[in-house]
């Protein structure tokens, strides 16, 4: 299978009207980037050390957590401004951190690397452009007119 590959710099991705939500996005931009150079290296290996796989799932864990503490960030200020999108957006993170653990224990459990290169090359990028785009833009938005302003 031959899949289009996306890789998502920190220079193109959506800007959102809050500073601290931007450099978490440029943080996790730059781990999937980590991770995707992790898995490229293992697909284009004819042989695969146990280093490989421990790095690559040390990587998944340090993204899933991340993950973790990017979206209660923004979930804290949704609730903070009293954001009316409120369930969809969380309702949004929360699915997605099912599918991210879901993709970390598959790997885990298989070292199936072209499962997880479909996730980290086209369906999280494709995802994190669209959410970033439109439910974090429009949450970055609403704080401002509510007058927020991070410490
Ligand atoms: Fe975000
Ligand atoms: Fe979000």
């Amino acid at each position: 299978m031959t899949l289009e590959k996306i890789v998502l710099e920190t220079s193109t991705i959506p800007r959102v009207d809050l500073d601290f939500m931007n450099h978490t996005h440029f943080e996790e931009v730059e781990m999937v980037e980590q991770v995707g150079q992790l898995v490229k290296a293992f697909q284009d290996g004819t042989t695969h050390s146990e280093k490989q796989l421990a790095d690559i799932t040390a990587a998944l864990e340090d993204w899933v957590q991340h993950t973790q503490e990017h979206f209660k960030r923004e979930n804290t200020l949704m609730l903070d401004t009293g954001f009316p999108a409120y369930p969809t957006h969380s309702g949004e993170h929360e699915k997605v951190m099912v599918e991210m653990q879901a993709v970390a224990n598959h790997w885990k459990e298989n070292s199936d690397i072209d499962t997880l290169a479909e996730y980290v090359f086209s369906l999280w990028p494709e995802w994190f452009n669209a959410h970033v785009n439109s439910m974090d833009m429009m949450t970055a938005k609403f704080a401002m007119m509510q007058g927020y302003s991070a410490e």
